[in-house]
């Protein structure tokens, strides 16, 4: 019989990806309410009535029943306010997403499941001063806005119930993804491909800032591994990102994306930052290297090219986007 998977967040960039890359090999079932950015690829997936629930992962009666009625094997917890600018705007809202979320979510996975729980946050966790040095697993861990900190506390909070109530929780805090279909606020590949959309200035803050580019396939691949193969040695915090040599500035990205995307906007540099952004952030993931024995196929000019085609395909409204998106999942 088919194991069931939860994954919360699934309407999202990263959980449509990851639902079409797991739905064959596992009984799939998505929570989302719809909060952030534009649910395109989600749409495009049909997801049947019976596998999704309209709920917020804050509201505990109606997520418990879920919960009650699926009793996942696996729980991959997505959903989140994952916007450092609206952290910014709206710090209350964020922490109260991301923390009470969590603890919902672990919660009812101590009482309904498996125990299995893999808590998705971010290299933005960990306590940042812009030295270039690549963190590990045991740096503290005190990010330095709304976002960054309350992902931090739902991180800890996460070990926390490994430590205390014997949930089997995995960490991965993840660098930054890039992929086609990704509508979020503020971020450098999404704001490339709206002003092409809407035909306006793009404008880069911060193009010097170096980050751990990597591809959503890559994430989605860790995942069904973590599905596929999961075992003891899981149960612990993983960074996950690119090889250092994938470490690129926004600059660089900024270049690929002029030289492969299908069209081009006008760029305006401005040296601004409004959300006080670390210029450096990069991650050793070396330990997830080993114990999971699977290394990034990164080649950041496929991968800007894989973006482009859907991204393409999206704004030219094609009707292939899904078949797109398999065909890159089986040639990654
Ligand atoms: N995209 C990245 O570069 C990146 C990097 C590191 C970590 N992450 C983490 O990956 C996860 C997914 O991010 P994403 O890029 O796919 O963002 P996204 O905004 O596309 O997806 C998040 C999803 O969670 C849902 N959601 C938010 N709050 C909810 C709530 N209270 N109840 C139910 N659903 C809710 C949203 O509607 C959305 O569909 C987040 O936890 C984020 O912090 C993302």
């Amino acid at each position: 019989m088919k194991k069931k998977v939860l994954i919360t967040g699934v309407s999202g960039f990263l959980g449509s990806w990851l639902y079409l890359s797991i739905k064959d090999k596992f009984k799939v079932y998505g929570i989302d309410n719809f909060s952030t950015g534009n649910h395109v690829l989600f749409n495009s997936l049909n997801i049947s009535k019976r596998n999704f629930f309209y709920a917020d992962i804050r509201d505990n009666k109606k997520c418990e029943n879920i919960f009650k009625k699926i009793k996942p094997d696996y729980v991959i917890h997505l959903a989140a306010q994952p916007f450092v600018s609206k952290g910014v705007e709206d710090p209350s809202e964020t922490y109260s997403q991301n923390i009470i979320g969590t603890l919902n979510m672990l919660n009812l996975s101590s009482k309904y499941t498996s125990g299995v729980f893999l808590n998705f946050t971010t290299d933005k966790v960990y306590y940042n001063l812009n030295s270039k040095k690549p963190f590990k697993e045991n740096d503290v861990i005190i990010g330095t806005d709304p976002y960054s900190n309350s992902k931090s506390c739902a991180d800890n909070i996460g070990q926390i119930y490994r430590d205390f109530k014997g949930l089997k929780v995995t960490t991965f805090r993840a660098g930054n993804i890039i992929g086609g279909g990704d509508w979020g606020i503020n971020r450098l590949i999404p704001d490339y491909y709206k002003s092409i959309l809407k035909k306006k200035k793009l404008l880069i803050r911060q193009p010097n800032s170096t980050r751990p580019w990597q591809h959503v396939i890559f994430i989605t691949k860790s995942i069904n591994k973590f599905l596929t193969h999961y075992n003891r040695k899981f149960i612990t915090d993983f960074n996950i990102g690119p090889l250092s040599k994938n470490f690129y500035t926004v600059r660089k990205i900024i270049k690929y994306l002029e030289k492969n995307s299908f069209e081009k906007p006008m760029i305006k540099y401005v040296d601004n930052n409004i959300f006080n952004e670390k210029k450096h952030l990069s991650l050793n993931s070396n330990k997830f290297y080993k114990i999971f024995r699977m290394k990034p196929n990164s080649n950041i000019e496929r991968d800007i090219l894989f973006t482009d085609k859907v991204y393409k395909s999206i704004i030219k409204k094609d009707k292939n986007l899904i078949k797109i998106m398999i065909k890159q999942l089986e040639e990654y």
